[in-house]
C-alpha cells in the first residue's frame, strides 16, 4: 500500500550500522508498537522505523495498562504496562517483517532471569532469527525493578532502569549481545541514577552503533487529597510513582542528550526521546545532539499520522536557514551551553508600557521584588530598587512589562 504522504520521502534519510533508514524518525516502544495493524500504520505515514514493545524474559510484572494523559499538566503517566511475553515479541517480529518493506525494525528487549549476558544473548539471537534489523536492549525502564526497589518493595529481578546506570555491566553485556548477533545492538538508557552520559560513553567505548536516553523520570502525579488512598488511574486502588513521559519531560530529556553528546564522538549516533511532540521539539532535540528521534506518547494521543507535520516543519525550516542535512545543525547548542560562573549579564530594569497595564496588580504581588508599587491603577517601577530578574515580564496577563538593556556587567 502506498504511503499516506509525499512528505515520508523527505530529505534526512540517514545509514546506521548498514541500515538505510528513509528518515531518523522512530516511533518509540511502547502501546503503540504491539500489533501488526499498527507497526503497517506507522510504515504507511513515512516513519524511519519503529520499536516494538518490549519483550521480557521471563515475563515480569506485565498487569493490564493504566494511563493518564494529563494535558493541562502536559504529562502522561503510566502505572502499569502489559509486556510481551518473548513468544509473542518474535512472533510479532517475524510478520512484521513480512509485512513492511521500508520500516527498520528495533527488538526491544530485556532479561530479567539469573544475572549475566546469556539470557540477553540468547533472546538477541532469537530476534535476529525472526527477522529484527535492530538489537534494541532496554536498559531504562523505571517502572519494573526500579519502581518497585524505589517504593519500598523488594524484588531479586534487576530489569530496565536497575540495571541501566551501571557503565560496567551495560556496557560488557551490550558488546557481549553484539559480539553474538550479525545485526545491530543499540542500547536505549535511562536518566534514572543520573549517570547517563557516563554509561552511554562506556557503551560507545565498546564499539556501540548507537545510544539513546528513553526521557521518562518516575514521579508522583497529582492526586485527589481529599482521597489520598487512590492513585489518579482509573480501575486501579493505589498511588503509586509513575512512569512520566510527554511534554513535561521535554527539557529534561533534552539534558540528557546534551551530556551524552558531550560525551562522545561526532560519528557516534545519539537517539533522543522525551517530550517531542513538534517539529521545532524535535529540531530542539538534535541542537542537543540527537541523530535519532523517537516519539512514543505523541504516537499514542495522536496517532502515526502526526510525523508529516513534523517532517514539513523541519523541511521549512531548513529551507529557510540554508541547511542541507540535519547534520548542519545537530548539536549547535552543544557548545553554547555556558556554564553559570561565565554568563555575560547586563545591567538594566523593568519599564511598564502605561497604555496597556491594564491596573490588575499582579506584578505588584510579586514576593521577591520591592520595586513595584500601584499608583493611579498603574504599575509603577523604582529602578533603583529593580534587581533585572524579569519576573514582572512574565507575571504580567497583557505582556505590559519590558526589560530595559543597559550595559554590560563587568
Ligand atoms: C505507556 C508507555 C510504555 C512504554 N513502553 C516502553 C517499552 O516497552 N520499551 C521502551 O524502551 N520504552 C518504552 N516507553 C518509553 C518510550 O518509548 C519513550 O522513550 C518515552 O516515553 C519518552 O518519549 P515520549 O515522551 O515521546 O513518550 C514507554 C512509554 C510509555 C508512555
Ligand atoms: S524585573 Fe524583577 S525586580 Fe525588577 S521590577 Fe520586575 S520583578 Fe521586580
Ligand atoms: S501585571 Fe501588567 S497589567 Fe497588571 S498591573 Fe502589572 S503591568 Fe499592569
Amino acid at each position: 500500500m502506498k504511503p499516506h504522504t509525499k512528505e515520508s520521502e523527505y530529505l534526512m534519510p540517514l545509514e546506521v550500522a548498514g541500515l538505510k533508514y528513509r528518515n531518523n524518525f522512530v516511533v518509540g516502544s511502547g502501546p503503540a508498537v504491539k500489533t501488526l495493524d499498527m507497526i503497517t500504520e506507522i510504515e504507511r505515514w513515512g516513519w524511519g522505523g519503529a520499536s516494538l514493545k518490549l519483550a521480557i524474559d521471563p515475563t515480569y510484572i506485565s498487569k493490564p495498562p493504566r494511563y493518564r494523559w494529563l494535558k493541562k499538566h502536559k504529562y502522561h503517566a503510566f502505572t502499569a504496562e502489559t509486556r510481551l511475553t518473548f513468544d509473542e515479541g518474535l512472533r510479532l517480529m517475524e510478520a512484521a517483517r513480512k509485512a513492511v518493506s521500508e520500516l527498520i525494525l528495533y527488538a526491544n528487549m530485556s532479561y530479567a532471569g539469573e544475572q549475566g549476558d546469556d539470557g540477553w544473548i540468547r533472546m538477541a539471537k532469537k530476534y535476529e532469527d525472526a527477522g529484527a534489523h535492530v538489537i534494541e536492549l532496554n536498559m531504562c525502564c523505571p517502572n519494573m525493578s526500579f519502581n518497585v526497589e524505589s517504593s519500598g518493595g523488594q524484588t531479586h529481578v534487576v530489569s530496565g532502569a536497575s540495571v541501566g546506570s551501571n557503565p560496567d555491566i551495560v556496557s560488557k553485556t551490550a558488546l557481549a549481545v553484539q559480539k553474538a548477533v550479525n545485526i545491530p545492538v543499540f542500547v536505549k538508557l535511562t536518566p534514572e541514577g543520573g549517570k547517563i552520559a557516563e554509561v552511554a560513553k562506556a557503551c560507545f567505548d565498546n564499539g556501540i552503533a548507537s545510544v539513546g536516553s528513553t526521557g521518562n523520570r518516575l514521579a508522583i502525579p497529582d492526586f485527589d487529597i481529599d482521597n489520598p488512598e487512590h492513585g489518579i488511574c482509573h480501575l486501579q486502588d493505589e498511588p503509586t510513582l509513575a512512569c512520566f513521559s510527554g511534554p513535561w519531560i521535554k527539557p529534561l530529556a533534552l539534558r540528557d542528550v546534551y551530556e551524552i553528546r558531550k560525551q562522545c564522538n561526532p560519528d557516534d549516533m545519539v537517539m533522543g526521546s522525551g517530550g517531542i511532540e513538534r517539529w521545532n521539539d524535535a529540531v530542539q532535540m538534535m541542537m542537543c545532539g540527537a541523530d535519532f528521534i523517537q516519539i512514543c506518547t505523541g504516537v499514542m494521543i495522536k496517532g502515526p499520522k502526526i510525523l508529516p507535520k513534523i517532517v514539513k516543519g523541519i523541511q521549512q525550516f531548513m529551507e529557510e536557514k540554508g541547511y542541507k542535512h540535519y547534520r548542519d545543525f545537530r548539536d549547535v547548542i552543544v557548545p553554547r551551553i555556558t556554564p553559570t560562573d561565565q554568563l555575560t549579564l547586563y545591567r538594566g530594569h523593568a519599564v511598564v508600557d502605561e497604555e496597556q497595564c491594564t491596573g490588575c496588580g499582579i506584578c505588584a504581588d510579586v514576593g521577591h521584588c520591592y520595586a513595584i508599587t500601584m499608583k493611579d491603577e498603574k504599575a509603577k517601577i523604582f529602578v533603583d530598587d529593580c534587581t533585572g530578574c524579569s519576573t514582572c515580564t512574565d507575571v504580567c496577563p497583557v505582556s505590559a512589562i519590558s526589560m530595559q538593556v543597559l550595559e554590560k556587567i563587568d
